[in-house]
């Protein structure tokens, strides 16, 4: 049966074969090493925009945003998504909504969950650098795939990430599967998913 036949195992099958790959305190020392980089490249800068993805992104922008208190951020959540219910990208990006100021002037920082196929990435840096018309756009996410990076979006890169992980489909601490899993406060992963 080729994998596009295959049924994908239910999120309650799933849920007996978690295995933990990183507990909250791992996730915690990431994201406090990515948020001192951060508040050394923006200490001089007064517009800092910060534009966590929904909803993948919510809970790790959540605790970088708590360790960021002391420079002035402006935030604005968009939703994108790129994923139906499968492990595998759709190959197109919906943008739900976007409704954003003027950001001349403004240093934008996106917040993903994770840099996968690239393909998401690379739409927002487009978007925010060619739409926008803000004075710098770097990203932040919680994870780096750069195994799964498609061939014409290899030099997509985060700026910041707190992992890199090899071909493994994570779940928890804002990563999904069919839509579960959202709050789980570590990260985990299933064999041969
Ligand atoms: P892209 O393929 O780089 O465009 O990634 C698109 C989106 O797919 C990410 O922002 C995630 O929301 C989702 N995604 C990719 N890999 C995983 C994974 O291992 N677990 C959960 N979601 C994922
Ligand atoms: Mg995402």
């Amino acid at each position: 049966m080729s994998s596009a036949t295959m049924s994908l195992p239910s999120p309650s099958e799933i849920k007996e074969k978690l295995q933990t790959l990183y507990t909250q305190e791992q996730i915690d020392e990431q994201v406090s090493r990515v948020a001192k980089e951060i508040l050394n490249d923006y200490k001089d800068t007064d517009g800092l925009f910060a534009v966590p993805v929904l909803k993948g992104a919510f809970m790790f922008a959540a605790d970088l945003l708590k360790k960021l208190d002391s420079i002035t951020i402006e935030t604005e959540f968009i939703r994108v998504s790129s994923y139906g219910t499968s492990t595998k990208s759709s190959g197109s990006i919906t943008a739900h909504n976007i409704t954003l100021p003027d950001l001349t002037d403004k240093d934008v920082l996106i917040i993903e969950d994770i840099v996968d196929t690239g393909r998401t990435a690379d739409w927002l840096l487009k978007f925010f650098t060619n739409m926008c018309g803000a004075r710098s756009v770097k990203l932040a996410s919680l994870f780096d795939k750069p195994c799964r990076r498609l061939e014409n979006l290899k030099e997509i890169k985060p700026d910041y990430s707190c992992f890199e992980v090899d071909d493994k489909f994570i779940i928890g601490y804002g990563l999904d599967y069919q839509q579960q899993f959202r709050q789980l406060p570590y990260i985990a992963y299933v064999d041969n998913l």
